[in-house]
């Protein structure tokens, strides 16, 4: 099973399992968190390829949940295998506007999913985490053993919540739990809510790029097929641990806008807007425990992965570019 399959990462995520020949199940509720012909794209990608299915099911609530679980126990293919939790509702900025949301999704949903596991005997979760959670203090890069109890919005507190979850449920339970923190993720297809994809359309389409800040914050951009990569190799048996998956790289938000420029040959029109205080200076992740514990690491240069990104949004501009970002 996996959540939030509409997701960026989720969608990624199904489709390298299904590319491998696994069944995947797929689960997302299409919450406007944005426009939703984004998810609608995505999900139209997956169903191409043979072993997909998908339930438009809302993880905070019970009921549908429980029943996606019987169903799969009653039927010949056996309980899943594995649950990877990537439904949430993301973005540090939107969890100040409705923090109810980001609880139910992503503490209650995690809640669900976990006790399911135990009642239909799932041995393997999954849970989507955040670089957001080393907040302002730590040093750098940061290591999973980081200080994690200072966190500068309700985003992050409901990653620690979920992440606190999972923990218990190893303990009392014994389900093997891997909890990869992921760096700033970005990619076709991806969240117009980031960085990269408001930067690559702005500066496309010739609108003013609102800027954040002065742009000296560092982001370490992680691309989505590292992170998918990243999240298959997580179905490990580990025990309980947690991972950061990133390149181990920053870049300035300047920076990524040169490259940007670059890409699509023409120059941004910067408007400055102050630095929000719920927004971190820099993510930086050590991989080194991700690279001994699942022999993962990121192979993506950022430039390839802009590349990408720019091609995917001009090759998509005859919808793509409503997209209220
Ligand atoms: N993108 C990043 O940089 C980043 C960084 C750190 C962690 N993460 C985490 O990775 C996961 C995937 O993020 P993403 O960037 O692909 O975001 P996304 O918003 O594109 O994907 C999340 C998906 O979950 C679905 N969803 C939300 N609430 C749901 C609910 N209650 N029930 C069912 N589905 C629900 C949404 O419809 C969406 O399709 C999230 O858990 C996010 O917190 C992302």
């Amino acid at each position: 099973m996996v959540t939030g399959s509409a997701g960026m990462i989720g969608s990624k995520v199904a489709e390298h399992l299904l590319r491998r020949g696994d069944q995947v199940a797929g689960v997302d509720d299409l919450c406007p968190s944005y426009d939703v012909r984004l998810k609608q794209w995505r999900l139209e990608q997956l169903q191409a390829i043979p072993g997909f299915a998908f339930h438009r099911v809302d993880v905070s609530e019970w009921m549908p949940l429980e029943t996606l679980f019987q169903s799969q126990r009653a039927s010949g293919d056996g309980q899943f295998s594995a649950v990877i939790n990537l439904a949430a509702r993301a973005g540090v900025r939107d969890s100040l506007v409705d923090p109810w949301a980001f609880f139910r999704s992503n503490v209650t949903g995690t809640l669900n999913l976990l006790e399911l596991c135990r009642r239909y005997d799932v041995g393997k979760f999954v849970l989507a985490s955040t670089s957001s959670l080393y907040g302002a203090h730590n040093p750098q890069p940061f290591r999973e053993d980081a200080n994690t109890d200072v966190l500068l919005s309700p985003y992050s507190a409901s990653k620690k919540a979920a992440e606190a979850l999972c923990s218990t449920y190893h303990h009392l339970y014994g389900i093997d739990v891997t909890v990869p923190r992921y760096f700033t993720v970005y990619g076709p297809a991806g969240r117009p809510d980031m960085a990269p994809f408001r930067f690559v359309k702005w500066i496309a389409d010739g609108e003013p790029l609102t800027l954040y800040g002065d742009g000296t914050q560092q982001r370490d951009f992680t691309f989505v097929e590292d992170i998918a990569r990243g999240t298959l190799a997580a179905l490990k048996p580990v025990g309980y641990e947690v991972v950061n998956l990133g390149t181990e790289r920053t870049t300035r938000l300047l920076d990524l806008i040169h490259l940007i420029e670059t890409q699509v040959e023409r120059k941004a029109t910067i408007s400055h807007q102050p630095r929000h205080p719920a927004d971190m200076m820099v993510t930086w992740a050590d991989t080194s425990k991700a690279k001994a514990l699942l022999g993962w690491e990121a192979t993506t240069p950022i430039e390839e992965g802009i590349r990408l990104t720019a091609d995917w949004y001009r090759q998509n501009h005859h919808w793509a570019r409503e997209i209220a970002v």
